[in-house]
């Protein structure tokens, strides 16, 4: 069956009750990723007439829980962040990467990295920290499955490098650290010309 974002939402939202949420939400993302087709054709009815089309195009903002898709542009980086619970993210287009930081004293030290190469789909701990890039040429193609509030909520953490300190999650800082750290590993790889998202384009209004 074709995907269809109310029905994987109304999926989630079954799955996110359930003491294996994690695991059942991976089931029900590694199904839709196998039809990635499937996948970008309802993003691009959701998206049509849309202009920019959001890099994070919200599906379900609640307590319990948060469903995106995303988009993520050749050669960007975002910052470390946590996410204060688990996450499912599912892969069918491209690339995203990470790092995987500990913190270590008064700053983050890198642990390891994820590749996610579509198609894939990996359940995050809830500890996890890490950030996020997309180093490969294609523009990625992902869904972002949380069980918790993930737009600016205040227990989450972002760190703005990996000697600050951690300050309160808001999309605002994570746009604005975000785009320092793509400008910075730009000009470190001769990259200053390639086109850099404006905020208004980071997360669709309707549903923060
Ligand atoms: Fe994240």
């Amino acid at each position: 069956m074709a995907f269809d974002v109310n029905d994987f939402v109304a999926c989630c939202s079954a799955a996110v009750r359930e003491d294996d949420a994690p695991e059942r939400i991976a089931t029900i993302l590694r199904e839709a990723i196998a039809d990635p087709d499937g996948i970008a054709n309802a993003i691009a009815q959701r998206q049509f007439g849309q202009s920019p089309t959001p890099m994070a195009d919200v599906f379900v903002s609640s307590d319990e829980l948060t469903i995106y898709h995303v988009t993520f542009p050749p050669n960007l980086y975002g910052v470390p962040h946590d996410h204060a619970g688990w996450a499912v993210i599912g892969v069918y287009k491209g690339s995203e990467e990470f790092y995987v930081y500990a913190e270590d004293g008064h700053r983050l030290v890198r642990r390891g990295r994820k590749v996610m190469r579509a198609p894939s789909v990996e359940i995050l701990a809830p500890d996890l920290i890490h950030d996020i890039e997309n180093s490969q040429d294609e523009t990625s193609g992902s869904i972002h499955v949380y069980g918790n509030r993930h737009f600016d909520l205040p227990r989450r953490r972002i760190w703005r490098d990996e000697g600050a300190q951690p300050e309160p999650f808001t999309v605002d800082r994570s746009f604005a650290y975000g785009m320092e750290r793509t400008n910075r590993l730009r000009r470190e790889r001769g990259l200053e010309e390639t086109d850099m998202p404006e905020r208004g384009d980071l997360v669709s209004r309707s549903s923060q």
